[in-house]
């Protein structure tokens, strides 16, 4: 890599948000660490990065950005923008986990969850494409999740938003190839962050009650997980490692996880799929990274 990169990341008050901008910004990357309510629920956020960037002297930017909010978007990404003059890096991290049999999950928690978890993305790539496209240049990260590739029951709705952001991530990086921008998706596996303490549970106990021992499912997977967590570390480390690599060398799927359950079969086999339905359409040329040279430039 010859350049730092300009790096604008979702929900970075906890978790992996925080981590990936701590990690970038001591490696040199400046970062605008958005997240949502800074004057309120994550003033003491704020004032910790603040404190920590100012100590250690690291280029880390707080914004307000909420992924469910149109203009906190925009106005987030021009803000950005208008300080460094660029976005490279765009990571979709805001998200949580909700889970609950799925009976029992009311319409609006899954409104609320698709608005976050797969809509945050959209607002904020229809937001920064329009920078990395007048760059030639630019990475759509989206964090996914290995329950972006396989289904866990009592975790359907989680699933199914991961899944509408995987099946998204996949048709920008055929759209954006030829224009030198790349579109990337991290799987993580069970990693300690808040997740478990921020996750939303189905409303309806009264369904829920009707399912025997069924209803016992969302404790025993939350607690499979919960046991399995690995070190967050190693996702900020992976993500430093992707934000590094030199452009057009980027995979579109990672999964990184303490231990892996098939995930990476499906996506060797995804790929192989993927090519050959590129392949019939037509579209394999289409659809191949253009170094250094927009569509229709000469
Ligand atoms: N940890 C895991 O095991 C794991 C595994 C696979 C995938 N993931 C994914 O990793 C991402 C980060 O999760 P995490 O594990 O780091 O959990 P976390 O510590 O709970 O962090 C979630 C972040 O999302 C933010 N957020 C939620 N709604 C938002 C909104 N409307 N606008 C802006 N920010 C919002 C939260 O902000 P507030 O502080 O304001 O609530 C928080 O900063 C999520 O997409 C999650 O699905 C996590």
């Amino acid at each position: 890599m010859n350049f730092k990169q300009v790096v604008l990341i979702t929900g970075s008050s906890t978790g992996f948000g925080r981590l990936f901008a701590d990690t970038l910004a001591r490696n040199g990357h400046t970062v605008f660490a958005t997240m949502r309510d800074p004057g309120g629920r994550n003033a003491k956020n704020v004032s910790e990065i603040r404190m920590l960037a100012e100590k250690d002297s690291l280029p880390i930017y707080v914004l307000e950005l909420d992924v469910t909010d149109d203009t906190s978007v925009e106005r987030a990404v021009n803000a950005a923008v208008a300080k460094a003059g660029r976005i490279d890096v765009a990571i979709n991290n805001a998200g949580y986990y909700l889970s609950g049999l799925e009976e029992a999950v009311a319409t609006e928690q899954v409104q609320r969850l698709m608005d976050t978890n797969f809509l945050g993305p959209v607002r904020v790539n229809r937001a920064v494409l329009p920078h990395m496209r007048r760059q030639r240049s630019g990475v759509l990260m989206h964090i996914s999740s290995g329950a972006g590739r396989v289904v866990l029951p009592s975790v359907g709705f989680y699933c199914a938003s991961k899944f509408a952001l995987e099946a998204l991530a996949e048709a920008y990086s055929y759209e954006l190839a030829a224009q030198g921008i790349e579109s990337v998706i991290v799987e993580p596996g069970a990693y300690e962050t808040s997740v478990f303490g921020n996750s939303v549970t189905a409303a309806d106990e009264a369904r829920t009650n009707t399912y025997g021992a069924v209803k016992e499912m969302p404790a025993k997977v939350n607690a499979a997980l919960s046991s399995r967590a690995g070190n967050a570390q190693e996702v900020a480390d992976a993500v430093l490692r992707i934000v590094e690599t030199p452009a057009g060398e980027r995979q579109l799927r990672y999964f990184v996880s303490p231990r892996n359950y098939g995930v990476e079969e499906i996506n060797a086999l995804t790929k192989q799929v993927q090519a050959k339905v590129l392949e019939a359409f037509g579209l394999a040329a289409d659809t191949k990274f253009l170094k250094g040279k927009a569509a229709g430039s000469v």
